[in-house]
């Protein structure tokens, strides 16, 4: 029986379930080239599906200010009456973060060997190894097997994924100091964001127990458990000599709190679209003085069922040696006359257990559930990216990100990762603003997988869609009175005779038309006309339309009509007009 139970954890745990998709999210791929991921526990445990994520490409920049569209998939549903739902957004910049060049998993201590990728430090993984778990979680029938941060309800065999500390991966917030600081939390449960927002370690400092560097560098291998309270560690020896141990305060990052709000709706058994037919997203307005080189974003998504209430849930409940299962009480909850009749017809919280619905047959149906996952998370990363500080010229403007997300091949060679699409794909701005117009890519993706121009590789342009001939097939949205240049059921581009008569036929406009085309310079020679020769990163840099309307455009070379789509349109009202 416990045997069958380890087999239906793991096939569940393919099963998966966050997927960022702007920045593109990893998911722990580096540069295989093969359809899954070669080390699915190379910086973090996502409990994704092997097959999600994007290769790393040329690290992006977005500058201070502007705002960047995160968007991402959820799996099982979030706002919705199915499960309890967070998503929580967070990033870090540090000098020692790199994507790596080997798939391995970082070994202990290697801070500095910068072939392989790293985000959270060495220190933190060793703090979350030998400091003591918490005692007061709920683990279910879970046994987990040591008593230090890295065994957990989640993760009860304390497997290691780059230096993620689990317990903290698990539990938000986290009643330790972590390197993450927090941008958002979205929610189903708005009446927990107080909470949130004062217990952020943006706002709030937390406390540890310290030990003399010397004799933890010495000691951890053997599996020592630093206590958790003052008390404890102030009194904590290793056999029988002090070892320095002080009860130590961890400044808060000193940030605001992290904006908390209701979580956008979605599905469940449907990686991604929320209402309205598009994934959701959440507009991050990178903060002003944080520019950094080398930064990573993170998003966890945790869902607990309604079946106990689980933010009130505690150790108490655990499963002791008398009984099988779990003390959730699902006595009250299905009103049985007594423990004995409720453990008789299977109803108790643990791993699959054979339930008898109808009290006058002798029938049992079993059902999956996996206590170890009964309320669970799931993870996605971006790569590295630059946070940058704005040019002068720009200092007072507002910028907006438009990127392209997605990977070489068809949607059913990259599922559960998504084919292209420009994001956002429809952007609204006004004639003041900029658009910060970059991508990246990787010249590895699987070979077959489907596509024009040179095998397994990402390239994308943007060109201006002609302009109607025909009405569309289905009536477009209305603009209130804007010019509409192109449309989207159009395959071709405008011929730029007349792009330059629409747009104002400057010659720098001219200049960056032909920049966003053909992706030059630096490179501007060879075989153009599938891109083979540009690089898959591109940064077209901020630009501004000085004039109102509504302008469609495509990528000539990934989009394919009845195969892929990869078309967007960018919406520029008068900002004297409202
Ligand atoms: C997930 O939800 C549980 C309650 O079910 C909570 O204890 C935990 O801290 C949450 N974890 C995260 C990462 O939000
Ligand atoms: C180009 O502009 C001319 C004059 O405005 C117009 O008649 C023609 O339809 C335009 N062609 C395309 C392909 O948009
Ligand atoms: C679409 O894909 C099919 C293969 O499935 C290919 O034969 C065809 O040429 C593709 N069409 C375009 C326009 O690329």
């Amino acid at each position: 029986m416990k045997r069958l139970g380890f087999i239906l954890c793991c096939v569940v745990l393919t099963h998966g379930d966050l997927y960022i998709t702007n920045p593109r999210g990893s998911n722990n791929r580096l540069n295989g080239n093969g359809r899954e991921v070669r080390n699915n526990k190379r910086l973090f445990d996502s409990q994704n599906n092997n097959r999600g994520g994007y290769n790393v490409g040329d690290p992006m920049y977005y500058y201070e200010g502007s705002t960047l569209s995160i968007e991402w998939a959820n799996q099982h549903s979030c706002a919705d009456q199915n499960a309890n739902c967070e998503l929580i957004l967070q990033y870090m910049c540090d000098d020692k973060i790199r994507d790596g060049r080997t798939t391995r998993t970082i070994r202990d201590n290697q801070d500095r060997n910068t072939g392989f990728g790293m985000h959270e430090e060495w220190q933190h993984y060793l703090y979350c190894r030998t400091r003591r778990r918490n005692q007061g979680l709920f683990l279910a029938d879970q046994n987990l097997g040591r008593n230090d941060a890295r065994y957990t309800r989640q993760n009860a065999g304390g497997t290691k994924r780059g230096y993620e500390c689990p317990e903290e991966r698990d539990y938000y917030p986290y009643w330790h100091h972590s390197p993450w600081k927090d941008i958002a939390v979205l929610t189903n449960d708005v009446e927990r964001c107080d909470y949130y927002q004062q217990e952020s370690f943006n706002v709030k400092s937390r406390w540890s127990c310290v030990i003399d560097r010397n004799q933890l560098n010495r000691y951890y291998r053997r599996n020592i458990v630093i206590p958790d309270n003052k008390e404890d560690c102030e009194n904590f020896k290793i056999r029988g000599r002090s070892v320095g141990a002080q009860w130590t305060e961890f400044p808060a990052h000193g940030l605001p709190p992290p904006q908390c709000i209701k979580a956008p709706w979605s599905r469940d058994n449907h990686n991604g679209n929320g209402i309205g037919g598009n994934f959701n997203t959440y507009d991050w307005v990178i903060p002003e003085g944080i520019a950094h080189e080398k930064c990573v974003l993170r998003m966890r998504y945790n869902i607990s069922t309604n079946d106990y209430d689980s933010w009130n849930t505690d150790a108490s409940s655990n499963t002791d040696s008398d009984t099988d299962g779990s003390k959730i009480d699902l006595l009250k909850t299905f009103n049985f006359p007594d423990q004995e009749t409720a453990e008789a017809r299977g109803y108790v919280f643990q791993n699959n257990p054979d339930v008898e619905v109808f009290p006058d047959l002798d029938v049992k149906l079993a059902l999956a559930i996996n206590t170890a996952q009964f309320g669970r998370t799931f993870q996605d990363r971006s790569h590295v990216f630059e946070i940058r500080q704005r040019p002068a010229e720009l200092k007072d403007v507002t910028i907006h990100n438009l990127n392209v997300r997605g990977k070489r091949g068809n949607n059913q060679q990259v599922y559960p990762a998504v084919e292209y699409d420009f994001v956002p794909n429809t952007l609204e701005i006004n004639t003041n603003d900029f658009v910060h117009i970059q991508w990246t890519g990787s010249d590895r993706n699987p070979r077959n997988n489907a596509g024009n121009g040179r095998r397994g590789t990402d390239r994308n342009n943007m060109v201006m869609l002609k302009n109607k001939v025909y009405p569309e097939g289905t009536p477009g949205l209305a603009y209130g009175g804007l010019d509409v240049l192109g449309q989207y059921g159009a395959n071709y581009p405008m011929h730029l005779d007349n792009v330059t008569r629409l747009i104002g036929a400057s010659t720098e406009t001219r200049a960056v038309l032909q920049k966003m085309a053909l992706l030059a310079p630096p490179r501007y020679s060879g075989s153009m006309v599938l891109l083979d020769n540009a690089k898959a990163y591109y940064d077209v840099g901020p630009l501004q339309f000085a004039k109102e309307g509504v302008f469609h455009f495509m990528c000539t070379r990934n989009n394919a009509f009845t195969n892929r789509s990869q078309k967007g349109r960018i919406i520029v009202r008068d900002a004297s007009s409202k």
